[in-house]
């Protein structure tokens, strides 16, 4: 079978991580025979940078053409004069969209090693798994008409619009239908369907996909008070299934619980669950080229990628197994640091995951 990677190392912190993610998957090829093929393409300011797109037609090209695809991250404040359109941000969107990736998967997981660096009580977070079920093509993100225009008082106005037809709606929600199924059998629908009518179709929606689902039980919150049940008592949620933005936002609070968002993975799937696999944060452009930026991540989303595009379920524990032996050894990058342990640059980090393997 063919295991083509596209692999795209954006900006800042980006070619830091995905370096020591390439070490790792090059060491899992070698051990699980997958015959993995790497290509390298060029996404954020990067790519704008040399071609002056941060999306790059080849790129995309190349994307179709792969079985999935590894990216580090993408921006930085070098490119905030650039014209809106072609941001680094707006190269990921592109992407995203492009490939048809409308399913974004953030399991949030507290590794027991790290209980001591969540800013939240032990008690509050041993033993959290959530996974965060993220719209990822539609809502404010791509809703038109978008813009800045000017009133005829003069002044100007900024304009976005939050939109989600019933098929959106219906596939985000199988995804995370089906993805409690093989966990504890709840979902969480997150909207603010008090206000937004987009969300009020939204909720209507999902609650009649769940009589698909009998086995699994739906529950809805507003979102604000799902940044607050977040906090205060996250171990209740098992699937949480929003829109875009929800989902962007509930996923840098979930990170935090964790630990650090530098052990964040992410998977993007299309209908056909080829996808795009990056870690949920950002280019960190205050710490680059220190050496040390926190891979785990970026080789979790390795993990995520051999499991769900590549049919390397073996190889995906591996790797996850060997993130485990690396904390119980005491190794820890800066952000995850606590007294009592080791702190190792990025690509120690990267070494003792490949050494484990
Ligand atoms: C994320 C990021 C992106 C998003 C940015 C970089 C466009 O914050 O993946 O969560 O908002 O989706
Ligand atoms: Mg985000």
């Amino acid at each position: 079978m063919s295991r083509k990677v596209l692999i795209l190392k954006g900006d800042h912190i980006g070619p830091e991580i995905v370096n020591e993610a390439t070490k790792v998957l090059h060491r899992i090829d070698e051990r699980f025979h997958l015959g993995l093929q790497f290509e390298e393409g060029l996404l954020g300011g990067a790519a704008y940078d040399a071609v002056g797109d941060p999306c790059p037609e080849a790129t995309l090209e190349k994307a179709r053409q792969s079985d999935a695809v590894l990216m580090g991250s993408v921006g930085g404040p070098e490119w905030d004069k650039v014209d809106r359109q072609l941001r680094p941000e707006k190269g990921l969107l592109k992407l995203r969209s492009g490939l048809g990736l409308f399913g974004n998967l953030r399991p949030a997981i507290l590794y027991p090693q790290l209980a001591g660096a969540s800013s939240l009580k032990p008690e509050i977070v041993s033993g959290l798994d959530i996974l965060i079920v993220r719209e990822l093509t539609g809502g404010i993100y791509f809703g038109e008409p978008r813009g800045i225009r000017v009133l005829e008082n003069g002044e100007r106005e900024g304009f976005n619009t939050y939109k989600y037809s019933e098929s959106e709606i219906v596939r985000i929600g199988k995804l995370a239908f089906e993805a409690a199924r093989v966990r504890n059998r709840r979902v969480c629908s997150v909207d603010k369907a008090n206000v937004l009518e987009a969300t009020i179709l939204w909720r209507e929606v999902m609650q009649v996909l769940a009589s698909d689902y009998p086995d699994v039980e739906l529950s809805h919150m507003y979102v604000d008070n799902a940044a607050m049940q977040l906090i205060k008592a996250p171990k209740q949620f098992d699937v949480i299934v929003t829109g875009n933005m929800f989902g962007d936002i509930l996923s840098d609070a979930a990170a935090m619980l964790t630990g650090s968002i530098g052990m964040l993975p992410s998977a993007s799937l299309d209908r056909n669950g080829k996808g795009l696999y990056e870690p949920c944060h950002g280019s960190a452009p205050d710490i680059t080229g220190r050496g040390i930026a926190n891979p785990l991540a970026t080789i979790l989303s390795a993990a995520m990628m051999l499991r769900y595009s590549l049919q390397a379920p073996d190889a995906a524990v591996a790797i996850e197994q060997a993130v485990s032996a690396v904390l119980d050894n005491g190794l820890r990058t800066s952000d995850i640091y606590t007294e009592g342990t080791r702190k190792v640059s990025t690509a120690e980090m990267g070494d003792a995951v490949v050494a484990a393997l």
